[in-house]
């Protein structure tokens, strides 16, 4: 447990990106539940004004702020018209399987600059006032595939891993400065994303169930925050096998899915 930002999300402003759809929209809704107020980001303004007037109707101010976040850092003026952002949750994210006929340094760098740079473009917007006020949270959502290399999920797994990593480092200048660093790392969750899956996925979830898990964790201050535990404990113990062990283990479990 690191430093606790807010015992709980009662009247924060909280921005939530890739609150469109899946994990997102689910942990925008979760918050709201909790009392919080919520920006919502994504690139489907229609999508966030579903979402939006749902949040509403719970009682809570809910806005709308459309941005590609995997070309466009949220400006200061964008940030301007909104209370000031407690918690993050940066969450935008895309999937698609690799294969070693497709390897694409433009393709595979546009998903890392939504990945890990859409994280790091709010992480930019937020992270002046935090530091001020010496308060805030700062969530990324990166996935149990961050942990170690997986069958065809080469780039998404980097890029997960690099959420990690940075957020790791990170974390060690803003504890000092009163500022919770979370990560989370899912499991399987069902979602449009995982619904492009044709491989068995062991231990799926629901969006909203994952979205529970997320606020319980982040509100009581963890810095790490993963689930399902059969999955994500599975995955950590892949962390620290043998690599013949790791590698048998991997290729059984996208067995049916392989090129
Ligand atoms: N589902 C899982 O099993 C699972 C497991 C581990 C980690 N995760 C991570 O959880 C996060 C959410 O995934 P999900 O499963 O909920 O997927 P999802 O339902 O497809 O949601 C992805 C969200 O990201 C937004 N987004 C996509 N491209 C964007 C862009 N360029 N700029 C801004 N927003 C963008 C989408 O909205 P628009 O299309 O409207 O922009 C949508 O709101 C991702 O980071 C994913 O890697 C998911």
């Amino acid at each position: 447990m690191g430093v606790k930002a807010f015992a709980n999300s009662n009247d924060r402003t909280v921005w939530v990106t890739g609150a469109s759809s899946g994990i997102g929209r689910a942990t925008a809704i979760e918050f709201a539940k909790r009392g919080a107020h919520v920006v919502l980001t994504a690139r489907s303004q229609s999508k966030l004004e579903e979402v939006a007037a749902h949040i509403r109707s719970l009682g809570r101010n809910a806005w709308v702020l459309p941005v590609d976040l995997a070309r466009t850092t949220p400006t200061p003026s964008m940030l301007a018209e909104l209370p000031a952002i407690d918690i993050l949750i940066a969450n935008a994210g895309d999937y698609f399987p690799t294969t070693a006929q497709d390897v694409s340094a433009e393709r595979y760098m546009a998903l890392m600059q939504l990945n890990f740079g859409g994280m790091l473009r709010c992480i930019e917007a937020v992270l002046p006032s935090m530091l001020q006020r010496r308060c805030g949270v700062i969530c990324g959502v990166a996935s149990v595939v961050g942990y170690r290399g997986v069958p065809r999920a080469s780039i998404y797994g980097a890029s997960k891993a690099a959420m990690i990593n940075f957020l790791e480092s990170l974390r060690f200048d803003l504890e000092p400065n009163g500022i919770q660093v979370t990560i989370v790392s899912p499991g399987f969750v069902e979602t449009p994303l995982t619904a492009k899956n044709t491989f068995p996925m062991p231990f799926m979830i629901k969006s909203e169930d994952a979205a529970r898990r997320l606020c319980d964790g982040l509100l009581a201050g963890r810095r790490e925050v993963h689930f399902p535990y059969r999955m994500s404990y599975l995955c950590k113990l892949m962390r620290i096998l043998p690599f013949p062990i790791y590698h048998a283990i991997s290729r059984r479990m996208t067995k049916g899915d392989e090129k």
